[in-house]
């Protein structure tokens, strides 16, 4: 029988994401191994919080995420009590495949501190590494890899390849970081994982949703279900797509992607309510600040709805004030006033001609994209602007100017 090369990846995927896909496909791809086996660490039980995701939870990601490669998910290290070494895995994959090819996938800093490793030498005597250059096609950064890599063989008779591939810089830490938070992470894991995730709220941290309770009115999670409750499923996807872009722009900004988040979410909470029962809540909640009867309706969902949010939901003002002037837009704006407005107009589900160019320029330069959206109102839109659109439209091609 004709011996077999097999793929080795291990790792505690907790959880699996972006990085480690990109990272199995270029394995596939350039070794091109008959097996590839996927194996999670086991975790010491005290990690186990119930906020973090159990090995239960951690297994159904990688099998959801790894459902149309051609990988095996391999239980061995759950299934063994403990912590588990590299070469007793290895050695008990041995007694199942005496004769064939393993080809262990490792990081460049394992690599790099390799000698470590708890019995190494029996390790590259047993298997092949392999290892993604970092900086992919750029030279000087993997200097230190190759040569290493060198050094091994020459030293132990080790066999590494290096591949060359474009991974992703995302890391487990990361999504946990942004999932506790209840932030988007889209761009971090694949769909289906990113479902489980939200589904079963893991790494949710409770003690953030109290903060961001305390701090802005309401948690983001449940800002992103009050939109789902109250609005069409067509305007809350618009409002969870004006959060994540609201989420992306503040992170850009330096400034606060939850409380930018949580104003994207409910930025049109109002927007389908009737002109007749905003009206009467403002009545009811006495809101006689401005002249809501004079207003056009258009304006009413964030004009009214600004001071609703507040009265009904007890909104923290900041938030309330973003979507105060989102529809219309103002002179020097706030700089969440500014982001919610700018997502307002180039989140991903906008499909105007020209969205794809304003969304990049967005993530470029905040106050330009600002200026293009006035324009773009005035000129592509026709609408008749208002008094606060004017002097917002005059105010950021001035700040353009400078
Ligand atoms: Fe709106
Ligand atoms: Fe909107």
């Amino acid at each position: 029988m004709k011996n077999l090369t097999l793929g080795i990846f291990g790792g505690t995927f907790n959880p699996i994401h972006l990085g480690h896909e990109a990272m199995i496909d270029a394995f596939l791809k350039a070794i091109a191994p008959d097996k590839m086996l996927v194996i999670p660490n086991a975790q010491p039980p005290h990690k186990e919080i119930s906020h973090l995701a159990t090995e239960e939870d951690r297994l159904t990601m990688l099998e959801l995420a790894l459902a149309d490669r051609a990988c095996h998910i391999d239980r061995r290290e759950l299934l063994r009590s403990g912590k588990s070494y590299t070469f007793e895995t290895l050695r008990s994959l041995r007694e199942e495949y005496p004769k064939d090819r393993f080809v262990l996938l490792v990081g460049a800093d394992s690599l790099l501190s390799f000698e470590k490793w708890v019995h190494f030498e029996e390790i590259l005597n047993q298997t092949e590494l392999a290892v993604f250059e970092r900086g992919g096609i750029s030279g000087g950064e993997d200097e230190p890899l190759r040569k290493e890599a060198k050094r091994l063989e020459e030293k132990y008779g080790a066999k590494i390849s290096l591949i060359e591939a474009r991974i992703p810089s995302v890391s487990s830490t990361i999504v946990r970081q942004r999932a506790a938070a209840g932030m988007d992470l889209s761009d971090l894991v694949s769909p289906l994982v990113g479902e489980y995730l939200k589904k079963k709220n893991l790494y949710l941290d409770p003690t953030e949703m109290t903060r961001q309770k305390n701090a802005y009115g309401i948690s983001l999670p449940d800002a992103e279900n009050l939109a789902k409750k109250v609005l069409s499923p067509k305007r809350a996807y618009h409002s969870l797509c004006v959060a994540k872009m609201a989420g992306q722009l503040a992170e850009a900004a330096g400034t606060d992607p939850v409380l930018a988040a949580i104003a994207g979410c409910l930025h049109d909470l109002y927007r389908e309510e009737s002109a007749e029962s905003i009206l009467q809540k403002a009545d009811k909640y006495g809101i006689v600040t401005v002249d809501l009867f004079s207003l056009p309706e258009a304006l009413l969902h964030s004009k009214a709805g600004s001071r609703l949010l507040q009265k009904e939901y007890q909104i923290c003002q900041t938030i309330c004030d973003a979507v105060d002037s989102h529809t219309e837009g103002a002179a020097d704006m706030s700089l969440l006033s500014e982001i919610l407005f700018v997502s307002d107009a180039v989140s991903e589900d906008r499909t105007y001609a020209d969205a794809p160019f304003a969304r990049e320029l967005a993530k470029k330069d905040l106050h330009a994209a600002t200026a293009y959206i006035f324009d773009y109102m005035t000129e592509t839109l026709g609408v008749r602007m208002t008094e606060n659109s004017k002097n917002g439209a005059a105010f950021y091609a001035r700040s353009r100017a400078k």
